[in-house]
């Protein structure tokens, strides 16, 4: 298939087309910004928004990523995350792909935990509005679709990593704070978690990847899934985690609770593995010790 891949060259993105690829699927990337390791590679690229891009050949199918993603940000201007996010999105089902699978989020939840996807959806901050929001469009289109709603993903491809700077996301952070042994600092204490910090449901990007292959070719009824490793790591765990993983100590501290941030973010798979029957390889420990190989060696 020709799968247009919206935001392809970015952390997800990257490892999805390389499974892509892998299947023998042909993929096209579009995204505002394109990484190196794409540029020598055999892809098809555009650098652009979404919002501006015109297929020169027809595209079977779309696995629509391109979004902004940083909840904080989104706290911060929530009418650019609306504006990003919800027009992109429409531009996709105007290019008519007879299938989208659409990157949502865990953040669609809000507060609760262990969510299944008939857990009620109260998004607590303007990127999980927009996710859901997306979603329920996406509904409205009448194009076969599938939303994967992603828990933390994390870890790293052989070739490719998490790039962002500043780094905004928990384990790209612990993994400068081991290299350069600065202090992290946990945000939030005494939460309704089984040692009072946030707990997340960190899953490895190279099995969030393999999930987009299967649901590409998912032909049942269902249009929700979460994807997600179903084990919570509380931060505390994780900061122990790459303690181990990096033989560092980590100096850390306990910093005010981000308002929108929910307590506890963990999913349960069952729908996942029975449908798309993917199931998750990667622990914590494999996600910590291939993110700190990316970054002792990529960077
Ligand atoms: N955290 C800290 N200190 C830091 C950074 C993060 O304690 O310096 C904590 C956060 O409070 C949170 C956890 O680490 O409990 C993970 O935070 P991230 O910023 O890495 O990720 P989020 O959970 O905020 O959000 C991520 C994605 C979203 C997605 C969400 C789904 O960025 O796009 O996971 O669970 F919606």
């Amino acid at each position: 298939m020709r799968v247009l891949v919206t935001g392809g060259s970015g952390f997800i993105g990257s490892a999805v087309c390389e499974e892509l690829s892998k299947a023998g699927h042909d993929p096209v990337i579009v995204d505002k910004k394109i990484q190196p390791w794409f540029r020598a590679g055999p892809y098809s690229y555009y650098e652009m928004r979404v919002q501006d891009y015109t297929p020169e050949h027809p595209i079977d199918a779309c696995i629509h990523m391109a979004a902004s993603h940083v909840v904080s940000d989104s706290v911060k201007y929530p009418i650019d995350y609306y504006d990003n996010n919800i027009n992109s999105l429409l531009r996709v089902i105007q290019l008519k792909p007879k299938k989208i699978v659409y990157s949502s989020s865990a953040a669609v939840y809000g507060l609760g935990s262990n969510f299944t996807e008939q857990s009620n959806t109260n998004p607590i901050n303007p990127y999980g509005r927009s996710k859901l929001w997306g979603e329920q469009i996406l509904k409205d289109s009448g194009i076969d679709h599938l939303s994967l709603r992603y828990f933390n993903a994390a870890g790293s491809g052989t070739n490719h990593g998490y790039v962002q700077e500043p780094r905004t996301h928990a384990i790209p952070i612990l993994m400068d704070c081991a290299k350069n042994n600065k202090q992290f600092t946990v945000f939030g204490n005494g939460l309704k978690t089984r040692d009072g910090t946030c707990e997340r449901d960190y899953t490895h990007v190279k099995d969030i990847a393999k999930a987009h292959v299967l649901a590409l070719e998912y032909t049942g009824k269902h249009h929700v899934m979460n994807i997600g490793s179903g084990k919570g790591t509380t931060m505390k765990e994780l900061i122990a985690c790459v303690s181990n993983i990096t033989n560092k100590s980590i100096q850390w501290k306990i910093g005010p609770k981000r308002e929108y941030d929910p307590p506890s973010l963990v999913a349960d798979i069952s729908l996942v593995k029975k449908e798309l029957k993917w199931n998750p390889e990667y622990t914590i420990k494999d996600i910590v010790s291939d993110a700190w190989c990316w970054e002792q060696t990529k960077y």
